[in-house]
């Protein structure tokens, strides 16, 4: 019997390309370069699955001139490039990888909240460049992390692990804001305390931005949240770029009226406001939060798990929009 035809859009571990080819006919892209629309529309000819990675925009105009593909398996937790309501009126099935990345994604939010707050990249570049030559009362003098107030926004898997870490690790106060309240069982688990977005803004020495991107979400840190907060407070975000106006938040850094950004996703990434490469208080990452040899290789498993369970047995594993 003839094998389903997949397509897998950007390079992953060859062990996992191996597992899919034992029940498929795979097509890889063969550059390892993010495959323009017209060029993932062509390579889909004919394909029963796609496997993402989070940059191929899935939509009702892509799914019309699909009309084989069945599902798209993305390896990412977010899948803000999905439209998934296009996707369940097509029949086209969408999964994506949650858990496998949660700790992982937690240990680098705090560990970027942690190279904020304490002003590591910029003395990491004033010592290469040769310009450490004496000690100084003041130098790169930061803000405490342990003792001092965690807000965090968007309290699913990820931030429920910033959270743990914030306060039980280091002492912190953790006050959250989310679309849904925690039950009082994870409150207590997490020590933490449900506030309105205005507190939380206002009360945060460390904010910690983890909530999906959508249309609801974007901009929600602007200029107007930017000017609530305190003006040592630190912001980070491992969600999603769209998520903070960066023009604005490079104006408020740049005229100090927060402390200092840690920014591991941009808005059109991998492209970078040019204002945010010019002042000197943010530490930029290129969307690496998940970045493990073990974390990605659970998440290109679990994307290829649902692919063979839903295309070969009938049942995914990890569905977001199931029949
Ligand atoms: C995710 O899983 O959504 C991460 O951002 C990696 O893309």
């Amino acid at each position: 019997m003839n094998k389903p035809s997949i397509l897998v859009a950007r390079a992953v571990f060859p062990e996992v390309i191996a597992r899919l080819q034992q029940h498929f006919d795979v097509e890889q892209n063969p550059a390892d370069e993010p495959l323009s629309r017209e060029q993932l529309v062509a390579r889909l000819h004919g394909k029963a699955g796609v496997f993402t990675t989070g940059g191929e925009r899935i939509d009702a105009s892509l799914l019309a001139a699909c009309p084989q593909l069945r599902i798209c398996a993305n390896m990412a937790v977010g899948y803000n490039n999905f439209d998934l309501p296009a996707m369940t009126a097509a029949k086209v099935l969408a999964t994506n990888t949650p858990d496998v990345l949660t700790e992982t994604t937690a240990d680098f939010g705090f560990a970027l909240l942690m190279a904020t707050a304490r002003r590591m990249a910029e003395g990491e570049h004033f010592l290469r460049a040769g310009k450490w030559n004496k000690w100084a009362y003041d130098m790169f003098s930061g803000s405490d992390v342990h003792g001092s107030t965690l807000g965090i926004l968007g309290m699913g898997r990820i931030g429920q692990g910033i959270a743990r870490r914030g306060a039980h690790g280091f002492g912190m106060k953790v006050i959250y804001h989310n679309r849904s309240r925690l039950s009082p069982e994870l409150e207590s688990e997490c020590k933490a305390r449900y506030v309105g977005k205005e507190e939380l803004l206002r009360e945060s020495d460390h904010l910690v931005l983890v909530l999906p991107y959508s249309a609801q979400s974007h901009h929600s840190i602007g200029a107007a949240e930017l000017a609530q907060m305190k003006p040592t407070a630190t912001l980070i975000n491992v969600a999603r770029g769209g998520i903070v106006d960066d023009a604005a938040l490079a104006k408020a850094l740049r005229e100090r009226r927060i402390a200092a950004a840690g920014l591991d996703v941009f808005e059109g990434e991998p492209k970078v406001h040019p204002d945010l490469l010019t002042v000197p208080n943010v530490v930029l990452t290129p969307h690496i939060a998940s970045a493990t040899v073990p974390t990605r290789l659970a998440m290109a498993n679990l994307a290829a798990d649902n692919l063979i369970g839903y295309l070969v047995h009938g049942k995914p594993v990890t569905p977001l929009n199931p029949e």
